[in-house]
């Protein structure tokens, strides 16, 4: 009787964790279908300006796919000295053509998007660090015709570079420089989410399931898009565990429990 008892114990709190489990997956459904209202639980600690019209951040976005000539040589030059000339030469912030940016390159996006455009305050920046050019732009091309200060993604022309190791790739170069003087100044973001918004995946119009659907179903149809995560997921510890566990060797049945041989998988 015991034994029943230490079984029923065991059951008991699976099935609260499974109750749990449900509601968890069932509210984050719902939370979808709001769309609006669950972006408002997303964390910001840098809230856009409000003044940042859709027309501005779409041209932004248009500039972000320029596709620039890749730039191998360049002009070797001290970081300071190339400040002093580019002081003596007058460059400032009335040379700065766009004053803001959305950095969302096709290079570092070309094998996954997660994240949204990262917004970049140009001028901002620039006013900021005493029209610092230098502190970004460290280098130039070696070709005089080019202008003095190109973009980074001249130079930083794949996501990740794995050949030359002085030479990051673009998202390392932004990634370091970015987040390196933030950290340093200490001003500026330096946690994912306040540089980067998830790209939102709305599932509200993804899932079709009928009204009262099956747990079973609802399994089904999440598995016809994510047939790869199904497949990590059921090589899981979590999805193979069999017994024998000490609460079940003794057992009358002597039935080797756990979720890769009995009930709770058939979900
Ligand atoms: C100061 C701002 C900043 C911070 C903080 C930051 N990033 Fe980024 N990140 C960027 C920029 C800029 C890019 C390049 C975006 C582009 O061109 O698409 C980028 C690109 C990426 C990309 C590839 C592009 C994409 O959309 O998927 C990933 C992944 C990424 N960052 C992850 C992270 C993670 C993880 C953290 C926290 C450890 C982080 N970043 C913190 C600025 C930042
Ligand atoms: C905090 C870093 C930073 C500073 C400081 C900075 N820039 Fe930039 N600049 C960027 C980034 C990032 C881009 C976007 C292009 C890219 O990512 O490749 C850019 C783009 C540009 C471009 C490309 C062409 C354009 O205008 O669209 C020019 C020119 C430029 N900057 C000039 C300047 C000048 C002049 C200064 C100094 C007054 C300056 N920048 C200061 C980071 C900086
Ligand atoms: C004209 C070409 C050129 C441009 C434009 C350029 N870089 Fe670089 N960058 C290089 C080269 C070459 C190296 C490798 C040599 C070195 O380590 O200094 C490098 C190295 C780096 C490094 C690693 C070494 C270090 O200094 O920390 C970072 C970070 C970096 N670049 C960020 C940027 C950012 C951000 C921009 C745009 C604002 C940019 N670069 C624009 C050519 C360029
Ligand atoms: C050389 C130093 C430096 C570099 C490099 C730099 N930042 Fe900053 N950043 C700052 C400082 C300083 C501030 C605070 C400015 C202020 O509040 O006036 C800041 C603030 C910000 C903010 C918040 C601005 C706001 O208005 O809320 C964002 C977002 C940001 N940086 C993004 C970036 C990205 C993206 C890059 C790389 C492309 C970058 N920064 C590179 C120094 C830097
Ligand atoms: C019609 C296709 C489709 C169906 C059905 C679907 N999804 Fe997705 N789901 C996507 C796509 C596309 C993405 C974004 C791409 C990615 O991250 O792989 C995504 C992303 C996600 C993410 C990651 C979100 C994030 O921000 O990282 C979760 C969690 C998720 N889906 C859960 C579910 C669940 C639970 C179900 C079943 C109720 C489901 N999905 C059904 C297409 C679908």
């Amino acid at each position: 009787m015991i034994s029943r008892n230490r079984f029923l114990g065991m059951l008991i709190p699976r099935i609260l964790l499974l109750c749990f489990c449900l509601v968890v997956a069932v509210s984050g459904i719902a939370l979808a279908n709001t769309g609006g209202k669950g972006e408002k639980m997303r964390k910001d600690k840098y809230p856009r300006p409000e003044d940042w019209s859709p027309e501005y951040q779409r041209k932004a976005k248009q500039r972000a796919k320029i596709k620039y000539p890749f730039v191998r040589d360049v002009k070797e030059e001290d970081p300071t000295l190339r400040e002093m000339r580019l002081n003596e030469k007058g460059i400032g912030i009335e040379d700065i053509e766009h004053d803001y940016y959305l950095l969302s390159s096709p290079l570092v996006n070309t094998y996954k998007d997660k994240y949204e455009p990262v917004r970049f305050m140009h001028a901002k920046h620039a006013a900021s660090l005493d029209e610092n050019c230098a502190a970004c732009h460290h280098y130039r091309p070696a070709d005089e015709s080019k202008p003095e200060t190109v973009p980074c993604r001249s130079c930083h022309k794949e996501s990740f570079e794995s050949k030359s190791t002085d030479r990051p790739g673009l998202k390392g170069a932004y990634h370091l420089r970015c987040m390196g003087c933030h950290e340093k100044e200490n001003k500026g973001p330096t946690d994912c989410q306040s540089c980067h918004q998830r790209n939102p995946v709305d599932h509200s119009k993804k899932v079709e399931l009928p009204q009262d659907p099956k747990p079973g179903e609802v399994t089904e149809e999440c598995l016809n898009c994510h047939e790869e995560e199904g497949k990590e997921f059921s090589e899981t510890a979590h999805w193979l565990w069999k017994g024998p566990s000490e609460h079940t060797v003794h057992e009358q049945k002597e039935v080797d429990i756990g979720k890769g041989t009995v009930a709770l998988n058939g979900f």
